[in-house]
């Protein structure tokens, strides 16, 4: 029947039934009745927002890293999803994974998604860092998907399964074209559910330059955040390296955004003081280009 009225697809089910009836009584096309009932349905397109029941108080969510919660006002909105980009082997699939580790400590449920690495290689990682992640798999707490090729469905069948409070993709550029982000149906209807159940989440992206470029992808802009992660020379004498991470963007929060440089103990990332990384840190900021 649908097929009679190709141009309004819109209309709703209830709607097609009533202009069906009408039309075989009056034995034609009613087209104001068409036009009216398109109108009234409109309605169903429009999220109702009912302004006293948005919480006033935002709940944030603690990532747990020495010395991090502090620059976002305490820790992340919930719900929000955080790109956590940069160059290779900067730290962010470490943060990444220490980040559940806090809500595992809190019995959270937590989901990584790994798109590149096996789950092998990621217990070994934490067992270096003494985070005891097989108790919190073996507890059902945890699930780790290694090198997955996990289709949207599945994954989103996983997230109403499973219910998780945290959830890490690493990375993003293996599960979808990065150029074309804004584009891809697979990312919007996972975002979708992660908006819906109102879950944190890590989305790690790759970035081919460091601080001193600027180059921004779509999923900086979609993303309610930005850590980007770097090495950079800190000391203008000795010229050593330094891990780096910029907070470039957090909705609902007033952040410290210094780099803030942080270092790898034996129980995972630290940050440590940005005091005496102004001076260096101008120096990047002036050199910084647009691409
Ligand atoms: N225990 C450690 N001590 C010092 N540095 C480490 C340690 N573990 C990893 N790293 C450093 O961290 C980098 C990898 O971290 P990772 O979180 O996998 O980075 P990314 O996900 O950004 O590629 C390695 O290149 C290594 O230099
Ligand atoms: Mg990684």
């Amino acid at each position: 029947m649908r097929a009679k009225h190709p141009i309004h697809t819109t209309l709703s089910t209830e709607a097609m039934n009533v202009l069906e009836r009408y039309e075989q009584e009056l034995g034609a096309k009613n087209i104001v009745l068409e036009k009216a009932l398109l109108g009234m349905d409109k309605i169903r397109f429009k999220e109702k927002v009912d302004t006293q029941s948005i919480a006033r108080v935002i709940k944030r969510v603690q990532t747990g890293i020495f010395g991090f919660d502090e620059l976002v006002e305490g820790g992340i909105p919930e719900g929000f999803i955080v790109a956590v980009t940069g160059t290779p082997g900067t730290g962010k699939t470490t943060f990444s994974m220490q980040f559940l580790l806090e809500g595992l400590k809190k019995h959270d449920k937590c989901i990584f998604f790994s798109f590149e690495e096996r789950i092998e290689q990621l217990i070994r990682q934490s067992i270096r860092y003494g985070w005891n992640i097989g108790e919190f798999l073996d507890k059902g707490y945890l699930e780790i998907f290694g090198f997955t090729m996990l289709s949207t469905e599945e994954i989103i069948e996983i997230i109403d399964t499973f219910k998780p409070k945290r959830i890490v993709f690493d990375s993003l550029n293996i599960f979808s074209d990065i150029l074309d982000f804004r584009q891809s149906p697979q990312w919007r209807n996972i975002t979708k559910k992660i908006k819906e159940k109102n879950i944190t989440c890590f989305a790690i992206t790759e970035k081919k330059h460091g601080l001193e470029v600027k180059e921004f992808d779509d999923f900086d802009f979609m993303a309610d955040g930005i850590f980007f992660f770097d090495k950079q020379i800190t000391h203008e004498l000795d010229m050593q390296k330094a891990y780096i991470v910029e907070i470039q963007k957090m909705r609902l929060t007033k952040v410290n955004e210094m780099p803030q440089k942080f270092v790898f103990t034996d129980k995972g990332i630290e940050i440590k003081s940005s005091a005496g990384l102004a001076k260096t840190f101008e120096i990047h900021l002036k050199n910084k280009k647009h691409l």
